[in-house]
């Protein structure tokens, strides 16, 4: 938390609690209502983006020495012609790269962060969470740092997360990452789930702004669905059950989630535009989840809106989960695309089943 509002907060509870308990309701509502409106006006602002790719490239032609596939089948399907996999490099290492260059853009150093929060499928340890490792790499000493598992959709849910701690102005400035090893976790023997998946690391830096930022936001979650795209953790092992585990990996029905996304990916955007008080065309770049082009070409058909507005990052990349929506904006900021004003949907959807979107003004 900023000194400022701990102080601030620290003053306030003892002089609540040193008055009668209508009182305390009335400051505490006073606060949230009245006073508190200030910030709750504070919009949430991408000040710096950075990432991370492990340095080996394997392209769909290596893929089809190990494998029964096929340049051809991969990017006809998926637009994916390559990917990068780690050798050395882990979640945490590839993070940390990330942050390092995120907060170099934003200008800020690592005191400056209040809050660290990671999304990732694939971390490290179980715990330490890899948003701890992070803290502790780059000297984060102030920040409060978690990570969470929103599959896909995880940098977003992590963008909300710390927008609604920047509206109730708890904390003001916040490092956000995606970043996953998937090498590790899917199975290298089932060529339908292996080919699409990539590593690597993104991340953004946000703060409190009075003028530009977050417009609006929607995410949502499917539980029922959640078997379409799963990797089971580790099953129940103690001296009452005792159980011989294969070791468990991604297993996905491509079809089904390729109807979740071509229908869930098109309603939360207009959603979400139309609260901004924006229409489709009002927007200038559609920064999306980087799965399978025929999914972005269809969210853009929907949309009625040219395939140039979706930058696409998945031909290098594949599939990063969590990170590929944070690696998508950071090179399109690295390219001079985002121009201050411009008006950017981003959105992010998977596993779970989970997805959210959201328009930012740059
Ligand atoms: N190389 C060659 N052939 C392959 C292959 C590969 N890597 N993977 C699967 N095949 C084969 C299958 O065995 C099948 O052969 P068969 O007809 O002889 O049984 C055939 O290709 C068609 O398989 P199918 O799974 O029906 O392909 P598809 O047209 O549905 O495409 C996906 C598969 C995965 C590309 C597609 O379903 C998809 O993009 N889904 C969304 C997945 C996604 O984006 N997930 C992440 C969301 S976060």
């Amino acid at each position: 938390m900023s000194k400022w509002l701990l102080a601030d907060n620290l003053v306030r509870l003892a002089d609540d609690r040193a008055k009668p308990a209508s009182e305390g309701n009335r400051r505490f509502h006073e606060r949230r209502c009245g006073e508190g409106r200030k910030r709750i006006n504070m919009k949430t602002r991408i000040i710096g983006t950075g990432s991370c790719l492990p340095e080996t490239v394997v392209t769909n032609d290596d893929l089809s020495k190990l494998m029964d596939t096929s340049d051809e089948w991969i990017s006809s399907r998926t637009g994916i012609r390559e990917r990068h996999l780690v050798k050395e490099e882990t979640t945490a290492s590839m993070s940390v790269e990330a942050a390092k260059r995120a907060m170099e853009n934003a200008g800020v150093t690592a005191e400056d962060l209040d809050l660290i929060i990671l999304g990732t499928v694939s971390p490290d340890f179980v715990t330490p969470a890899c948003a701890c490792e992070v803290q502790a790499a780059i000297g984060a000493h102030r920040a409060v740092a978690f990570d969470i598992n929103a599959a896909c959709s995880g940098f977003m849910f992590a963008l909300n997360i710390a927008n609604a701690y920047i509206q109730a102005g708890i904390y003001k400035t916040a490092l956000i990452l995606g970043a996953e090893t998937l090498s590790k976790i899917v199975d290298w023997e089932d060529r339908s789930t292996c080919v699409l998946f990539g590593d690597g690391a993104g991340a953004a830096v946000v703060c409190a702004d009075e003028n530009c930022g977050m417009l609006a936001f929607d995410q949502g979650s499917d539980g029922t669905k959640g078997e379409v795209l799963a990797c089971p953790g580790r099953a129940n092992n103690n001296p009452l059950v005792k159980t011989y585990q294969k070791m468990p990996y991604v297993h996905m029905d491509g079809q089904e989630v390729y109807k979740f996304a071509v229908t869930t990916v098109p309603a939360s955007l207009q959603k979400t535009i139309e609260a901004a008080g924006l229409a489709p065309d009002d927007i200038d770049y559609f920064a999306l989840h980087q799965a399978n082009i025929r999914i972005i070409q269809s969210v853009s058909k929907r949309l009625r809106i040219t395939e140039d507005k979706f930058p696409v990052s998945l031909d290098h990349c594949g599939n990063i989960s969590a990170a590929s929506v944070p690696i998508l904006l950071d090179e399109m900021n690295r390219k001079g695309l985002l121009k201050p004003g411009m008006k950017v949907a981003l959105s992010g959807f998977g596993g779970g089943l989970t997805w959210a979107s959201a328009v930012i003004e740059w």
